[in-house]
């Protein structure tokens, strides 16, 4: 299982950077696949609306106003018919994309198995609403998919009378059976909708629109691809006869050939033990989960940065327990967290200048401390010689950093850069600890714990809380996203900054000031 996940992801990887020179990482659709499930999904919702206003939902009448739709009204209703049929599809390949990506990256175990667990019912429902959509049409398509899924449903011999039997001849077939098919288009795509509300409930900031460019660019592929092949009926359906030869879809109908060479109960069975599969995979096994996040309320002035920041809302405010002057604390639902430290990245106590021996901040991670962060950068440090020291600060998700250590540069790993107080920055160049840094992590836009990449570039730029203090001197900084493939480019880049540290000059040491620091009430990193 691991062999193959290693491949999946490597080709996952390579498709990536090739994505990533022809779309730029920002546009990248390969890190946008859950929002352009969204986008799809208001796609076919809002040509379904337009759809709905010309189609008649009578037995006879279905198919002959989908055909004036088509052909008469080729401009605007064919066009919505192909956007309606073609983002249908787009949905299903972005959603299985999207599935075996977070798979491959191992974003669904641990604290994340909700939002995974909550996924797999969205393929039941995806697959529900495409399929009531052929029955629809009422073509030799839709007559064999009618058939073909109530003899399915027949086979669990729950039902007291055969629903198949609806469709033995054309008088069996009532209009009420069909008005019920279409309440059921209309229905279950409004369950997908809650659904699918329901599946991002654990994700702050979850990315539901995609960037405008990849959306335009998106819609624009669909609309070129629905004026060339645009969609179209098969054949009138004729319940006196059996459809032969049809044009099958197999993103919708993948599954139904096997109605042919199976029974329906080995199907069933098939379905049923792929769903199991799918929803206990995040114990299997069982991620090593590591202590969550803990508040020290002695540190804690409630000031909200943590929540702000935490990409899983686990953090939350709750008024003052322990009598001090401020009027809220946080505090951590330990079973929503996954130990990315981006919390201790945001909290203003999480800085290396204060003098306090053992160094405790308002929040961290009890296994990766802030204060083993600070032992571990002055330990690195100490062994760096020359005149171009460079600290490299790397997450535990992006590339081997071990290979790049040398005598000029030490490396330092946490958790999710964003676990990196700019506070740890301002130190290492104002203390002299090092004459340059340089950050690196996960591909650009595809950051493991979702958004620490962003909250560690806005903090860097001053356009977030805690910001990097203008006094450090950019020139000293350098950033990367290498992700996990990316070495030689790494490499490069390393090797041009230490070019560029030794043009710079020698870096001056500022008097360390004396007695230790509160915790901080907001605006710059104290130093
Ligand atoms: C209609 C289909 C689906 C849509 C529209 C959808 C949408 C989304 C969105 C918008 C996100 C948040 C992305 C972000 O902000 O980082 C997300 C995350 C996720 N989805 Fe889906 N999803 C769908 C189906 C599925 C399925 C079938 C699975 C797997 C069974 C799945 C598993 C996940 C996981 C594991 C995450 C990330 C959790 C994390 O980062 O902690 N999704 N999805
Ligand atoms: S002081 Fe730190 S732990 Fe307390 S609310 Fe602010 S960021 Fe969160
Ligand atoms: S470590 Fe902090 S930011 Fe990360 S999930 Fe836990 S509480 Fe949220």
């Amino acid at each position: 299982m691991s062999g193959l996940r290693k491949i999946t992801r490597t080709a996952f990887e390579s498709v990536d950077k090739l994505f990533d020179s022809a779309f730029t990482p920002a546009w990248n659709p390969l890190y946008h696949l859950g929002a352009l499930g969204w986008f799809f999904y208001w796609i076919v919702i809002v040509s379904g609306i337009y759809l709905y206003l010309f189609f008649d939902t009578g037995i006879n009448q279905a198919y002959e106003s989908l055909e004036y739709i088509t052909n008469v009204q080729w401009y605007a209703g064919g066009v919505m018919r192909s956007l309606h049929r073609y983002a249908s599809d787009a949905l299903i390949i972005v959603m299985m994309l999207h599935l075996l990506r977070e798979f491959v990256m191992d974003r669904y175990r641990g604290a994340r198995w909700f939002t995974w667990f909550t996924g797999v019912p969205l393929i039941w429902l995806v697959f529900a609403c495409g399929i009531s959509g052929y029955w629809m049409v009422w073509d030799v398509l839709a007559q064999y998919i009618a058939i073909a899924s109530t003899e399915w449903l027949d086979s669990l011999g729950i039902f007291g009378q055969s629903i198949a039997r609806n469709f033995m001849n054309p008088e069996t077939l009532s209009g009420r059976f069909f008005t019920l098919m279409v309440f059921i288009h209309i229905a279950v795509p409004l369950v997908l909708l809650l659904a699918m509300w329901i599946h991002i409930q654990r994700q702050r900031n979850a990315k539901v629109n995609p960037p405008v460019g990849l959306a335009v660019g998106t819609l624009g592929m669909l609309l070129v691809l629905s004026f060339i092949e645009p969609a179209v009926s098969q054949p009138p359906a004729n319940l006196a006869i059996v459809p032969a030869v049809i044009d099958f879809d197999w993103f919708y109908l993948l599954g139904y050939p096997l109605l042919d060479s199976m029974s329906g109960k080995a199907v069933w069975a098939i379905a049923a033990g792929g769903t199991l599969l799918l929803l206990i995979l995040p114990v299997l096994p069982p991620k090593r989960r590591e202590a969550a996040a803990v508040v020290d309320l002695d540190n804690c002035n409630g000031c909200g940065r943590c929540v702000e920041d935490c990409p899983f809302s686990a953090v939350s405010l709750q008024p003052r327990t322990d009598g001090q002057g401020f009027s809220q604390e946080a505090i951590v639902s330990s079973n929503l967290c996954t130990s990315c430290g981006i919390c201790v990245g945001a909290c203003p106590t999480s800085t290396p200048f204060r003098r306090t021996s053992d160094l405790v901040p308002g929040i961290d991670l009890p296994e990766q401390s802030i204060h083993a962060l600070r032992e571990k950068t002055v330990a690195t440090a100490e062994k760096l010689t020359g005149t171009t020291r460079v600290i490299v600060y790397g997450c535990e998700h992006g590339p081997d950093l071990g290979r790049f250590e040398s005598e000029q540069t030490g490396v330092v790993r946490l958790p999710c850069i964003a676990a990196l107080p700019p506070s740890f920055l301002d130190f290492v160049i104002t203390r002299r600890h090092a004459e340059g840094i340089f950050l690196t992590g996960c591909a650009e836009g595809d950051c493991h714990y979702r958004l620490g990449q962003q909250w560690q570039e806005q903090r860097m730029a001053g356009e977030r809380d805690p910001y990097l203090r203008s006094r450090v001197p950019r020139e000293r900084l350098e950033t990367y996203w290498a992700g996990l493939s990316h070495h030689k480019n790494l490499h490069r880049k390393l090797a041009a900054f230490h070019e560029r540290l030794k043009a710079l000059p020698a870096l001056e040491r500022r008097a360390p000031r004396k007695g230790a620091v509160r915790p901080a009430t907001g605006g710059e990193d104290h130093g």
